[in-house]
């Protein structure tokens, strides 16, 4: 019961998970798109890592991470990649299209990614499902209604997959962690980061490391520990 599919996981904090499950002895199937580098690095360290490249903005592209996914045969689903910003524009200024694009590309394939899932893990009766969500999703800052919409879909729809499945062996959790510095805010202004990070009320900023305890709590909490939505902010009370 240790095999992962983890989407996004050569760099911030997916990479941070898929180096902790490598180490704890998980076999890690993991996707990127850029990160090739560090993919490769991950599997020349670690035996029973497999790097699997595509684009989730390609809809042609999932054809093959399916028959990657059935081959792998997974017993945890981490869902982790987001394509697109943090921090946009004014929803009343948001262009129409991009509603549609990034919820083409982040939440469709996120969908059939856990139905395929879901099939493998119902024939096993055992299955972890976990989604990478964000602490942005209780007090949202100003620019983020389509990064924050498309998580809190992913919020609402695991409450379904916790629903359908637990009767199966099949847990679904959702992490939602405080602003971490990663690429994802590569292009953000420095003075926001600031303003983010000040307005924290400790002085350590989270990191993707942190990550880990909560990953594991949701893979080896048991069958009870299900639907449950865990911040990882110390904002957050
Ligand atoms: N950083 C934060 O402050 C923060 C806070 C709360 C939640 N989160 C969530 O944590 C998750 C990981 O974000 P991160 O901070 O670790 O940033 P990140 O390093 O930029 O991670 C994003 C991941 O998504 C992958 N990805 C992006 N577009 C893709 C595409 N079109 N097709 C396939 N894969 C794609 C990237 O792969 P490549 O690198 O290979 O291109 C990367 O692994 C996201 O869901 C994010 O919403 C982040």
């Amino acid at each position: 019961m240790n095999k992962v599919v983890l989407t996004g996981g050569s760099s911030g904090i997916g990479k941070a998970i898929a180096l902790f499950l490598l180490e704890k002895g998980y076999e890690v199937l993991f996707t990127y798109r850029h990160s090739q580098e560090s993919a490769q690095e991950i599997e020349a360290k670690y035996s029973k890592s497999k790097a699997f490249q595509i684009d989730f903005s390609i809809p042609s592209e999932m054809e093959r991470f399916s028959e990657a996914i059935a081959d792998f045969s997974p017993d945890i689903l981490i869902n982790n990649y987001y394509n697109g910003t943090f921090i946009d524009t004014y929803f009343h200024k948001t262009e129409a299209e991009k509603f549609s694009n990034d919820f083409n590309s982040n939440i469709v394939p996120t969908l059939h990614i856990t139905q395929g899932c879901i099939s493998i893990f119902r024939k096993k009766k055992f299955g972890r499902i976990i989604n990478i969500l964000s602490s942005s999703l209780n007090a949202p800052a100003l620019g983020t209604s389509v990064y924050n919409a498309n998580k809190a879909y992913l919020l609402q729809m695991s409450k379904s997959w916790a629903a359908e499945n637990v009767k199966f062996g099949i847990t679904c959790n959702s992490i939602s962690p405080a602003f971490i510095p990663t690429d994802f805010h590569k292009d953000m202004d420095e003075r926001m980061k600031e303003t983010i990070l000040s307005g924290y009320p400790i002085k350590e900023e989270l990191e993707s490391k942190d990550i880990s305890g909560a990953v594991d709590l949701c893979l080896n909490g048991g069958k009870h520990f299900n639907g449950n939505h865990i911040f990882l902010d110390a904002s957050h009370y």
